[in-house]
């Protein structure tokens, strides 16, 4: 009878996706009644070392005693991993670097038995990698650092790997997966890797466990159904920000994506400011539609000044671009973009807000349900009610929610 018990061993550089994999991976195979456990190197070193090994150097493989250290921490997980599937475990991943051939061929030589899986995480995205280095620095190994001086450190860590990191190739089964895009880039298997459809499936599914999708709170704009710009949040606006903070207040919300908007950001900031530790995370891709020409007019001046924009637009208003400026059909990309970033930024298991404006809120909401075209640009997006959106291969929910936007 066919093996049904597996190895999955990451490789990859720090910073890359590849916990939040991991993560998701062990989630979606345990719904499934797959025993699945990680073994972390990274939370074994934190667990066993009471020294500090958040320094640059102890990464570099010239540095003998860092490297016994790491090659140990490797080896008892190992172990562990190996016991897990000798008991009751289906699945062991054993989430590390593995950057080395080095490294990989001792996996390979202590984790016998069953079959060996590898899935490497590749994202040179140097915006995305910026903002995930942002988000490990916060973690209590650098508490005692200045911001500045656990960037370049961290860095440098990356640096040291990068000096023995060899993509996978050689080895029997492996994925070489875009971790950005849920793509897969490359992948060699052979026969016998149980539970192989599923895993691949869990690894290009752009599944969210909790968004928040919220609109910004009212703006002077608004007020007179002045389109586009940059105009900041009405007091009334400012009221509906407190009142969402609070509505948030006992929720864990550890990022918050906005656009590079005014509006967006001033209404994060309360809802920020009342979590223990959050971050706002502003994101060019999620701005609202560029109306072009007819920027910061208002929809009666539109049709009174330019009556062939105003209609044509109404006849087909998905695919209707502005002149020098976008339509809904033109945003779908850079949206989709925006909600990669968004995704990958967020981890596993992910609770993500993000305020964006009209336009950009039906689009984000039909990637994740499915709604025809036409439909799309008539999406109800209002100012006191937010989305909150479940989309897993075991879930979807959609459901519209009233805070109360007078705290
Ligand atoms: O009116 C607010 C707004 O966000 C504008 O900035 C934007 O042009 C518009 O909504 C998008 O909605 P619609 O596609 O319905 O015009």
């Amino acid at each position: 009878m066919k093996s049904q018990k597996l190895y999955i061993a990451m490789v990859g550089l720090p910073a890359r996706g590849k916990s939040t994999i991991a993560r998701k991976l062990k989630e979606h195979l345990t719904k499934d009644t797959i025993k699945t456990r990680i073994f972390n190197n990274g939370d074994l070193r934190r667990k066993l070392t009471g020294e500090n090994t958040s320094h640059p150097e102890f990464y570099d493989s010239a540095n003998t005693q860092g490297m016994a250290l790491r090659e140990k921490i490797a080896h008892i997980n190992c172990l562990n991993a190996k016991r897990y599937l000798h008991t009751n475990g289906n699945i062991a991943i054993l989430d590390a670097t593995n950057c080395s051939y080095q490294r990989r061929k001792k996996l390979i030589h202590e984790l016998t038995g069953y079959p060996i899986l590898f899935i490497e995480c590749i994202n040179d995205n140097k915006e995305i990698l910026k903002a995930s280095i942002q988000r490990k620095i916060s973690m209590p190994e650098f508490k005692h650092l200045k911001q500045d001086e656990a960037i370049k450190g961290f860095e440098q860590r990356i640096i040291y790997y990068n000096q023995i990191y060899k993509p996978l190739k050689k080895e029997e089964n492996f994925v070489r997966l875009d971790s950005l895009n849920n793509r897969i880039i490359e992948e060699e298997i052979s026969n016998g890797i149980p539970y192989y459809d599923r895993i691949r499936d869990f690894l290009v599914s752009d599944a969210v466990k909790n968004l928040y999708l919220i609109r910004h709170g009212e703006t002077y704009f608004n007020l007179e159904n002045r389109i586009g710009g940059d105009s900041g949040l009405t007091i009334n606006g400012i009221s509906q920000s407190r009142a969402l903070s609070q509505y948030f207040i006992s929720k864990k919300i550890p990022i918050i994506f906005t656009s590079e908007k005014k509006r967006t950001i001033q209404t994060a900031t309360p809802i920020k400011e009342s979590q223990e530790n959050s971050l706002i995370i502003p994101i060019k891709e999620f701005d609202e539609i560029d109306s072009g020409i007819c920027e910061c007019m208002t929809y009666k001046e539109i049709r009174a000044k330019m009556p062939q924009v105003y209609s044509n637009r109404k006849k087909d208003k998905y695919n209707y671009i502005y002149p020098e400026g976008e339509g809904y059909v033109s945003m779908k990309k850079r949206i989709n973009h925006g909600i990669k970033k968004a995704l990958y930024l967020s981890g596993y298991p992910q609770t993500i807000m993000i305020i964006g404006h009209q336009a950009v809120n039906r689009m984000i909401l039909s990637h994740f349900l499915f709604r025809r075209e036409e439909d799309v640009p008539y999406t109800y997006i209002p100012q006191d009610k937010f989305y909150h959106v479940v989309a897993t291969p075991n879930k979807k929910l959609f459901q519209l929610i009233k805070y109360n936007s007078q705290p």
